[in-house]
């Protein structure tokens, strides 16, 4: 390849948002499947051309996170490949509306069911293989419209609120003041294991501080929400 081929050529990605690292396995798979470099979305670099791109992030309360919207907004690429994890309770309209609102070259989508963030004791084993297909059509010139679903009502309605109310998070005694949790936190949230207002209870600090000193709890309200019947058949758009 000339330099000023290199120099021009376009990029192939896969790039994931992830907090309790579902996401990550699902980016992580696609990337191995599809020999395309695996970017975490904070360090995607969107001076780059990009010709296809694979995009996994977690659903929050039925919606995407406010940096998927911040970034898709600025993704200026041939072909896009969404892939939204959700812990089996509800989807809502997520990509549906990402899709109009970016007007995104969709080649392919899915809702992926994943082992739920907040459910402990969930031993759901993700299918990744079925994405397979999906990722075959990566290369395809057809773009693809998402069907118009409905969201839980009152989905938008204070989710972080929500999310507030609905867990708390607990520092234990033993917590040796590392700082890993704020350190990798993406909302500058906690500081040596004591969160502030910005909170949105992702719980990435609890997976990864290293000596198991964070816990949660989650109220009642929230507690009978999650035993809701499970969504386990992943959905693909192709
Ligand atoms: C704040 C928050 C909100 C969530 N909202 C939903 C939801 O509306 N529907 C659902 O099925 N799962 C929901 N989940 C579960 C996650 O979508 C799911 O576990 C996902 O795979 C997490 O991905 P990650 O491990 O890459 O962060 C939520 C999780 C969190 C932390
Ligand atoms: S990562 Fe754990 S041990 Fe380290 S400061 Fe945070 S809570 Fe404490
Ligand atoms: S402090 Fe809150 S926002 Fe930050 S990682 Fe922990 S749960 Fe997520």
């Amino acid at each position: 390849m000339q330099d000023n081929e290199r120099l021009f050529s376009k990029i192939n990605v896969v790039t994931y948002l992830t907090y309790t690292f579902n996401s990550f396995k699902v980016a992580k798979f696609c990337s191995n499947y599809l020999n395309y470099e695996l970017v975490d979305i904070h360090n995607l670099d969107l001076t780059k051309s990009i010709n296809n791109i694979i995009l996994v992030f977690p659903i929050h309360s039925e919606d995407a996170p406010n940096i998927i919207k911040e970034v898709v907004s600025k993704i200026n690429s041939k072909r896009m490949i969404i892939i939204a994890t959700f812990g089996r309770i509800n989807h809502g309209n997520t990509i549906y509306r990402l899709k109009h609102r970016f007007n995104l070259p969709l080649v392919g989508a899915s809702y992926f069911p994943t082992k739920h963030s907040y459910l402990k004791e969930d031993k759901f084993i993700p299918r990744y293989e079925v994405l397979i297909p999906l990722l075959n059509k990566i290369n395809s010139d057809k773009y693809i419209d998402i069907p118009n679903e409905k969201s839980t009502l009152g989905y938008n309605i204070f989710p972080k609120l929500r999310a507030r109310l609905g867990i708390k998070i607990i520092k234990k005694d033993k917590c040796n003041n590392c700082n890993i949790c704020g350190d990798n936190c993406f909302n500058k949230a906690i500081n040596k294991g004591i969160i502030n207002k910005n909170c949105i209870r992702c719980l990435r600090c609890i997976s990864l501080c290293p000596s198991n000193n964070l816990d949660y709890k989650m109220n009642k309200v929230l507690r009978l929400y999650l035993r809701k019947q499970r969504k386990n058949k992943p959905v693909i758009y192709l």
